[in-house]
């Protein structure tokens, strides 16, 4: 089924956040398939964010990604990509709702905690930027009866 990346930028790292983080889609019931700790090389960050090269912050924003360990998560499930981008919440997190990651989390849109793909064929290309084939592991969830009618 639909795969989405899933990141714990570095400042969510810093701040101690990553566990709460991976809770809240464990919880929701989205099955991890990757994970790991990373510290990401300045062509990875500009190639990840590659669609954005023209904005004005597109310098700051790569600086940010490699300032420090980012937390690479691979999540799959219905609907994943959107689920996960609603429990993210909007991009500044001084407009994301309560509840939302960004809106329990941040206050800053130069420092927004985490990143989830934006389309199921962004979650294809960035889950195959960040991690390798053998990173992404298949499992069976044996809680899926409880979870899935
Ligand atoms: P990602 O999940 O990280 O891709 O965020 P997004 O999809 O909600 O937003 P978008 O892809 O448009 O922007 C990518 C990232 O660039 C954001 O998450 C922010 O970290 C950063 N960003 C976006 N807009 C601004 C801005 O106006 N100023 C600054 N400093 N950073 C921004
Ligand atoms: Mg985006």
């Amino acid at each position: 089924s639909e795969r989405s990346y899933v990141m714990v930028k570095p400042d969510g790292v810093q701040r101690g956040l990553v566990g709460e983080i991976i809770s809240r889609f464990e919880r929701k019931g989205f099955q991890l398939i990757g994970l790991k700790l990373f510290k990401t090389p300045k062509e990875l960050a500009e190639e990840h964010y590659g669609e954005l090269k023209e904005k004005p912050f597109y310098g700051k924003l790569v600086a940010y990604i490699i300032s420090g360990p980012v937390v690479c998560i691979a999540l799959e499930g219905p609907g994943i990509v959107a689920s996960a981008r609603k429990l993210i919440g909007a991009t500044n997190p001084l407009n994301a709702e309560p509840g939302t990651i960004r809106g329990d989390l941040g206050i800053d849109v130069g420092r927004n905690v985490v990143h989830g793909s934006d389309s199921p064929e962004n979650g294809l290309r960035e889950l195959g930027l960040w991690f390798d084939d053998d990173e992404l592991i298949q499992w069976d969830q044996h809680m899926t009866p409880w979870l899935k009618e």
